[in-house]
């Protein structure tokens, strides 16, 4: 399998060999069938966002200070007031049990041992009580608004009971993204074409792990889809049609007023919707684009970071995902304002390629990865990370000078 430049990658399947994020994909794809793989790694219609949400971070250019002692860093922080070890955690992946058998328990337990928090997402496949069953696990729970008021408050009470820290409601797929790629698989609805069928019988693995035991259905929306539904096709389309389109201010206002934790709202990309997310009562927001997966042609978060948060990182925790596959991408976040990243795809790479062992892979080697940057950079704890880090910030921050200037001398004049 080639990478990105061009050489090639190991052709072992041992995660252990994978050295960077991009090898754990190269892993996944030969691991999945090839449906499996796209719905995890494709965008929506001609994925120019999928592939700007990469491109924002090579425009980034470090302004590293030398001559620093930086042999001992610190990658702790505090999100929400509470220390954690990692200034990343797991961005909510639904289905991780198509990945992978046991999918989100496996990806859970990673998180776990690098300290990180883990958002569930609303159509995982595993029941949010037996998550909350993993010691030490700091768990968040994302929500699909429906249209039904009392599934969304069984969800609520169901994660209150369960001791999550944090609700995160997804504002940014109440109609679902265009994916083609995606969808071109599929003959009807989720029975995939002739051809993936054959294509998956090379990939024995999958099949005896994960299709012979049966695809796991949405473990926590069982027991409000109507019996006769419960079935993979089924439950999929119920759930489609249960997310509400009509979701809007006063809905998540309600939600605010039924949800005691934290509230963080997963869709936010402009300063007046932050602005009206602190105002609802938010505590945090995720600068977001899902992945490329939604709207295709919408802004990168890292665009409109630098703004959002000189403007509201007091009042708001603030969250960023989209791209991120490198440490240096989560170190630029950091430095120019973001308090922590979420981990969505890079992290589902290795738990496909190679299921838990494969997601510790993928955390380690983001966090090696962190720790390197933040020492080649001179700055060798969170706190010291800022503007001034990226060069692009400097560069504006001297032009805003200029011009100041410039408006001052001619007001003299
Ligand atoms: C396979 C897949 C499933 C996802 N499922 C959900 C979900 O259930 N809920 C949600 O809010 N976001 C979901 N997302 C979006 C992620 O939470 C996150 O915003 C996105 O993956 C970030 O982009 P990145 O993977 O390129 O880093 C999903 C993303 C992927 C790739």
């Amino acid at each position: 399998m080639q990478s990105l430049s061009g050489r090639r990658y190991t052709s072992s399947n041992d995660v252990g060999r994978a050295m960077s994020i991009d090898e754990l994909r190269a892993q996944a794809r030969r691991r999945l069938p090839r449906f499996v793989f796209e719905y995890l790694d494709g965008g929506a219609e001609d994925e120019v966002t999928l592939r700007r949400n990469r491109e924002v971070f090579e425009q980034l250019q470090f302004l590293p200070r030398t001559l620093v002692a930086a042999g001992a860093v610190d990658m702790s922080t505090q999100i929400f007031g509470r220390p954690t070890a990692s200034p990343m955690m797991i961005a909510p992946v639904g289905f991780c049990g198509l990945l992978t058998r046991d999918g989100d328990l496996a990806m859970a337990r990673a998180a776990a041992a690098f300290g990180m928090a883990f958002v569930q997402s609303t159509v995982s496949n595993t029941r949010l009580e037996t998550v909350a069953e993993i010691e030490g696990l700091r768990r968040w729970m994302q929500l699909y608004v429906f249209r039904s008021r009392d599934s969304m408050e069984t969800l609520v009470r169901r994660a209150e009971v369960a001791g999550c820290e944090a609700l995160v409601v997804t504002t940014d797929a109440t109609v679902f993204g265009n994916r083609e790629w995606d969808r071109r698989n599929y003959r009807v609805g989720t029975d995939p074409s002739l051809r993936n069928k054959i294509e998956t019988l090379r990939h024995p693995r999958w099949l005896r792990e994960v299709a012979l035991p049966g695809v796991p259905p949405f473990a926590n929306l069982l027991d409000m889809i109507p019996p006769e539904q419960r079935t993979l096709a089924g439950s999929a389309t119920w759930t489609r049609y249960e997310v509400d389109p009509n979701l809007d201010w006063a809905r998540l206002a309600w939600l605010r007023s039924i949800w005691r934790g934290r509230l963080v709202i997963k869709g936010v990309l402009s300063v007046e919707d932050a602005a009206r997310a602190r105002d609802v009562g938010a505590d945090g927001i995720v600068l977001t684009n899902h992945g490329g997966r939604q709207l295709d042609g919408v802004v990168s978060p890292m665009t409109v970071l630098p703004e959002i948060a000189a403007r509201f990182s007091g009042d708001l925790t603030i969250l960023i995902d989209s791209g991120f596959r490198r440490g240096t991408d989560v170190v630029k976040a950091l430095a120019l304002g973001a308090h922590a990243v979420l981990i969505g795809r890079a992290a589902a790479y290795g738990l496909a390629a190679g299921g838990e062992a494969g997601a510790s892979r993928a955390l380690t080697i983001l966090h090696d990865e962190v720790r390197r940057t933040l020492a080649l950079l001179g700055r060798p704890t969170l706190a010291q990370l800022g503007p001034d880090c990226i060069l692009q910030m400097r560069e504006r921050r001297f032009e805003e000078q200029i011009d100041g200037e410039q408006v001052g001398s001619e007001k003299q004049l």
